[in-house]
């Protein structure tokens, strides 16, 4: 048997980035001969075997063949006679259809290197086009290595617009969309994924909602580059520029989805937008099952993302209702995560990223000054159950009356 190291190793290899996990490739093996070399099987039908020792992945070489629609309806083939290259052609892209032996001699049938200095993301075969999820897989990898100068070739983009157009997408599953989506919002451009979804029809199909803000005005006076959907973008673009963590990611790209809604004779105003836009963040969240923390996050920006940037005018009342709304006093973390996240929407606009944004310290300390009020000595007075609520919400008041009178002063 001939073992070779393929797919994501070699290209970071190539492109001279970390490399995290090594898949490998097995040819001229059967089941029972890596069996009875200690390699363990990782489900009962399926030729990928876990290393005994490294734990890795070893796959035998196996030609696949789509015969149903979703993830379900494969057939593979792997037997001693499959060669390096058919199985290689199975895979997504070039640049991700090498292998190389323990000597690091390259086999690169379909010209990965040459697309990985060309800088081009393309697929290997027609045969992409039987795992639709290779649409997400392209736009992600789209926003990793938009910083070296990648981009999608234009045949590959074109395949990918059949898929979306196809319904392909539709078969895949919540758990392996959110996987790709969750992978692309985490990497150094995000808003590049966003991108090369709506460019070849993806983003009308997975998440209409976000679709359906380009085209959008805003006002030029708050919004100097107008279009809803370019601004998500940039506001994406932000957090990541930011380092911000996934839920703010989430939130940053769902946080203005009710301008979509807005009647075409209310343009540019979007009235109460952030009220209609809750009901498909949550249609979003669900589609994709996307995680408890993710899913609050974007309900709690969409809803209050006006109030933050409103902050210095608020009333004390106003404030302590959005302490209150986000139980501050027990989850300090994602009143933060909401105040960057609405940083990132200010940040997002063209011509005004550098411009300061001194209502994410004003609320930083509202909430420090209702946080410091303390229960102790509303339990010395007496206060027990309800009472002791709303003596509690009295005296942070209070507190917020004098922090604001402060910070005008
Ligand atoms: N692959 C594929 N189609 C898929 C998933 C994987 O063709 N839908 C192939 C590609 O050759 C890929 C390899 O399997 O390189 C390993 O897949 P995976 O570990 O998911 O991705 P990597 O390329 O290693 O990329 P990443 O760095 O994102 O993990």
């Amino acid at each position: 048997m001939q073992i070779f190291k393929v797919g994501g190793a070699v290209r970071d290899r190539l492109l001279g980035k970390p490399v995290t996990d090594i898949d490998w490739v097995v040819v001229g093996a059967t089941t029972e001969e890596m069996l009875a070399q200690g390699y363990r099987p990782v489900g009962a039908d399926f030729p990928v075997f876990l290393h005994p020792k490294s734990g890795e992945e070893y796959a035998l070489a196996r030609t696949e063949r789509k015969s149903g629609r979703g993830y379900g309806g494969f057939t593979f083939h792997a037997s001693p006679e499959v060669t390096l290259e058919e199985d290689l052609i199975r895979r997504d892209l070039t640049i991700n259809a090498m292998a190389e032996d323990d000597q690091q001699n390259l086999t690169d049938p379909y010209h990965g290197q040459r697309d990985l200095e060309d800088r081009i993301l393309r697929h290997v075969s027609p045969a992409f086009a039987e795992d639709p999820l290779r649409v997400l897989r392209v736009a992600r990898f789209a926003a990793r290595y938009a910083g070296l100068g990648f981009t999608v070739a234009p045949e590959t983009l074109e395949l990918m617009r059949q898929l979306s157009d196809s319904g392909e997408l539709e078969a895949l599953t919540a758990e392996r969309s959110w996987k790709e989506i969750s992978r692309a919002l985490m990497e150094d451009q995000p808003q590049v994924f966003i991108q090369v979804l709506r460019d070849c029809g993806a983003l009308k199909v997975l998440m209409p909602e976000v679709d359906a803000l380009f085209g959008v005005p805003q006002p030029e006076a708050h919004h100097p580059e107008i279009d809803t959907g370019l601004h998500t973008l940039s506001v994406l673009e932000q957090s990541a520029l930011y380092k911000q963590p996934l839920t703010v990611r989430w939130a940053c790209l769902l946080h203005d989805l009710g301008k979509g809604l807005t009647p075409e004779e209310q343009w540019p105003r979007h009235i109460a937008h952030e009220h209609t836009g809750l009901k498909l963040i949550k249609a979003v969240c669900e589609r994709f099952k996307a995680p408890k923390d993710c899913q609050e996050l974007a309900l709690l920006v969409g809803q209050y993302h006006t109030h933050c940037h409103r902050a210095l005018e608020l009333k004390a009342s106003t404030l302590l209702e959005l302490l209150q709304s986000f139980d501050v006093y027990r989850r300090p973390q994602r009143f933060e995560e909401f105040i960057v996240a609405c940083e990132m929407d200010a940040r997002g606009r063209k011509g005004l990223e550098q411009r300061s944004y001194p209502q994410a310290d004003y609320l930083r300390g509202a909430a420090k000054a209702a946080r410091e009020v303390a229960v102790q000595p509303l339990l010395e007075k007496g206060f027990k159950g309800p009472e002791l609520g709303e003596a509690l919400k009295r005296e942070r008041l209070k507190a917020l009356k004098a922090y604001k009178d402060a910070a005008s002063a």
